[in-house]
């Protein structure tokens, strides 16, 4: 009896280490991405570790894994719905996987006319109906994050439609800017960010478009002797959560959570701008690739040369999304 005694009290100071162990270990967010810690991104996926850690007093740890460290492009989309992360900021022109091409409205060329205008949409009904898209497919998102406009480079000058003709240009998923490329008369190529660097420079692809940011961080422009400061598409991110994990957390930390998430967004926004002026300063001062704008006939070409995208765009996400887009640009679209 002694012993049987003894043995209940081992097994029930066991089950309490276990429970104060279990109250005890964090909750671990997997945040993963493809870009460098010092791009927009980079940088709001580290202060929405340091909120996040902070109002939930250690309640949630943040795993930040930049640079496809984890996972590249597609198999970090499939490793949230398998739920083997739990956070991302995927570029939105990589969405059509989860089942939702309607982000790919985002990349129409020459849609937004400054990061004002940007700013303003994705804050509006635009960003609300995109995000309503996602909640059929068990993804919840949270908040967009900005990172400015893209340029795009060869060896050669990119100053007029003809100058692409014939070249490969690797793009990063969206079929939207696949219709851009096709109508410049060039070959775009859907490749994952990781590997564009090594696939610029021994010529697998002739050329690409990406921000100032990822330009420096990533030394693109060490591997492209031209560079257009074109600014004729976008480049924004979507935070996404797996709908199930997050409706899962304890309310008072999805609280926490989304306070951290609302600060580090408006700090990825307000610095986003800046962080890509200053990647610019920066490419232009190593001197490795010239940088060219464009002058008004320039792009007039492109613009004219790209516009069938708009009509063409209508079969891929369909007229919804654009219309929605008409009425809060004051374009139209097709
Ligand atoms: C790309 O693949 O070019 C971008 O999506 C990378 C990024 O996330 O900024």
């Amino acid at each position: 009896m002694k012993k049987f005694v003894a043995l209940i009290g081992a097994v029930a100071a066991l089950a309490l280490t276990a429970n104060v162990a279990a109250a005890q270990s964090p909750i671990v967010i997997k945040f993963s991405h493809v870009v460098a810690n010092d791009t927009p991104k980079g940088k709001g996926a580290l202060k929405f570790k340091e909120l996040a850690e902070k109002y939930t007093n250690g309640k949630v740890k943040v795993e930040v894994y930049p640079n496809s460290q984890l996972y590249k492009d597609k198999e970090e989309i499939e490793a949230l719905q398998l739920g083997s992360v739990q956070m991302l900021a995927p570029s939105t022109a990589k969405f059509a996987p989860l089942g939702a091409k309607e982000f790919e409205a985002l990349d129409l060329p020459w849609l937004f006319k400054d990061d004002a205008e940007y700013a303003k949409t994705m804050k509006g009904a635009v960003g609300k109906y995109l995000f309503s898209k996602l909640e059929a497919k068990g993804i919840k998102g949270l908040a967009y994050w900005d990172n400015g406009f893209h340029m795009v480079s060869s060896n050669e000058p990119l100053l007029m439609p003809a100058d692409f003709q014939g070249k490969k240009f690797r793009i990063s998923g969206s079929k939207i800017a696949d219709q851009y490329f096709r109508l410049m008369g060039s070959i775009p190529q859907i490749m994952a960010f990781s590997e564009v660097y090594q696939a610029l420079q021994t010529g697998v692809v002739d050329g690409c478009e990406n921000t100032p940011s990822n330009y420096l961080t990533q030394k693109f422009d060490e591997v492209q002797k031209h560079i257009t400061v074109a600014n004729h598409a976008h480049l924004q991110y979507a935070v996404i959560v797996n709908s199930k994990f997050w409706g899962g957390l304890p309310a008072d930390i999805r609280t926490q959570l989304e306070k951290a998430m609302d600060e580090a967004t408006d700090y990825t926004n307000s610095i986003a701008h800046e962080e890509n002026v200053d990647a610019l300063k920066q490419i232009k001062a190593k001197g490795k690739a010239e940088l060219h704008y464009l002058n008004d006939d320039q792009k007039k070409a492109w613009r004219e040369a790209m516009a069938p995208t708009y009509k063409w765009a209508k079969g891929r996400v369909g007229q919804e999304v654009l219309d929605i887009m008409s009425k809060e640009l004051g374009v139209k679209m097709n």
